[in-house]
């Protein structure tokens, strides 16, 4: 096996990556180059599974054995990248955030959102799906309802999320203006973050960041810095998902009008539906870990410090998992088939902790499309890509709402 070079198969086939995650799946593990550090690529699903939800499998930054670039030191407390029992500390104190119970409680502000949003579009007999819908609805939820920030900053919010998320992508495939505009980001966000903190210090609101800050006030089990970083977290893992998993799932849906009709006309099949889009389309493509230990994966031996790309959006096509992996169905994961879980959230213990949130935000926008507007159609010949690799998405999507 010979290293492939990453512009191969993901630059150049930025607009449809998948052709390029079926001719890697040939092979379940493959040698590749990031940043010039030797990784293997872990192409199929049951491998994927296997280090996803591992034991010998983690970050390794506190013990300085990951070979990957430590984003845990430039965003403290950013716990997607953290071990036991870090991970389990910050987590759990975000956690109370996202029961079914609170997000359940943010239902009707996503539908209020998204009905006025929707109400605005019918008005002028179209909407942009992205800029218009899923990314102020986003930032209503977000930094404005867990965070309690301002919804008046919101282009503030997209313009540093799309940095940070822009720039977690490897450094060698980013120019230096994409370099210097994630670090300018992660700068001037941490010092928003830092006035909000210090405001609601003197006047509490009922939020997740004054909750943390009464943690903080508590004792030590959480410092500034660390919150800091939480909001950063929240904000980039949080934003940048949970449109773009509107935006493809609503172009999933436009390029397969039978099942929107489907759609339209079975209404209960909306989780299905939402699940469907997460596996055929993911917004997060791949995740990376690092063997915390000497150990195997599909009868691969790694060594401790070794790292891996784990290509959840291919193992989320496997053919050897997914019957028709490439069809995409609505009614897959309508409990009546035996269907194996997506890893749109990730396995493991880190599975995305704002799940709930996500799909809450994802069915309102959807539900309000599909119920108010009674023809839906594209109103653009040509769609484009962000150049994100890690992140899928898509920067417009203009519809036609009659
Ligand atoms: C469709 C939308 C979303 C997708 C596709 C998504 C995807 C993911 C994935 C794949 C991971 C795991 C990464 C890994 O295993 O390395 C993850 C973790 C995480 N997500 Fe999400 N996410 C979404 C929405 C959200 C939202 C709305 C929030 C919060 C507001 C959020 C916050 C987080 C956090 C904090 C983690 C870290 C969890 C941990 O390490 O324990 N995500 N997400």
């Amino acid at each position: 096996m010979s290293a492939p070079s990453v512009e191969a198969f993901w630059v150049d086939d930025h607009a449809n990556p998948y052709p390029s995650y079926d001719r890697l799946r040939a092979d379940a593990l493959v040698p590749h180059l990031l940043d010039d550090v030797p990784v293997t690529l872990i192409t199929r699903y049951e491998e994927c599974a296997e280090v996803l939800t591992g034991a010998d499998w983690g970050h390794g930054y506190a013990e300085g054995i990951s070979p990957f670039r430590d984003t845990v030191a430039a965003i403290p407390g950013s716990f997607v990248r953290m071990d036991p029992p870090e991970h389990g500390r910050l987590r759990g104190l975000v956690n109370k955030a996202f029961t079914p119970r609170t997000v359940a409680d943010m239902v009707p502000l996503a539908q209020s959102v998204v009905d006025e949003l929707v109400t605005e579009g019918l008005r002028r007999g179209e909407i942009d799906v992205l800029t218009g819908l899923a990314v102020p609805l986003a930032v209503a939820m977000i930094p404005g309802r867990l965070l309690g920030a301002p919804v008046a900053d919101g282009p503030l919010f997209r313009k540093w999320q799309l940095a940070i998320a822009r720039g977690s992508d490897p450094d060698h495939l980013l120019g230096p203006a994409d370099i210097a505009a994630r670090s300018a980001a992660a700068q001037e966000c941490l010092a928003y973050f830092h006035g909000l903190i210090t405001a609601k210090r003197a006047d509490p609101t009922p939020d997740l960041l004054s909750e943390l800050i009464a943690v903080e006030q508590a004792g030590d089990q959480l410092a500034e810095r660390e919150i800091l970083g939480l909001c950063v977290l929240l904000l980039v893992a949080g934003m940048e998902t949970s449109i773009n998993l509107i935006g493809n799932g609503m172009l999933a849906l436009l390029r397969n009008p039978d099942q929107l009709a489907l759609l339209r006309e079975r209404p209960e099949l909306m989780a299905s539906a939402i699940d469907e889009m997460l596996r055929y389309d993911a917004p997060t493509q791949f995740t990376i870990r690092v063997a915390l230990a000497d150990t195997t994966v599909g009868g691969h031996r790694f060594k401790r410090g070794d790292g891996v790309v784990v290509l959840t959006a291919s193992a989320s096509r496997d053919p050897l998992v997914y019957p028709n992996a490439d069809t995409f169905d609505i009614t897959r994961y309508d409990g009546k088939h035996p269907a194996r879980r997506h890893l749109g959230f990730s396995l493991g213990l880190h599975y995305c902790v704002g799940a709930p949130l996500a799909r809450i935000e994802a069915e309102a926008a959807f539900r309000a499309l599909l119920d108010r507007a009674p023809e839906l159609s594209l109103a653009t010949e040509t769609v484009e890509y962000q150049p994100s690799l890690i992140h899928r998405g898509i920067l417009s999507l203009p519809v036609r709402l009659s």
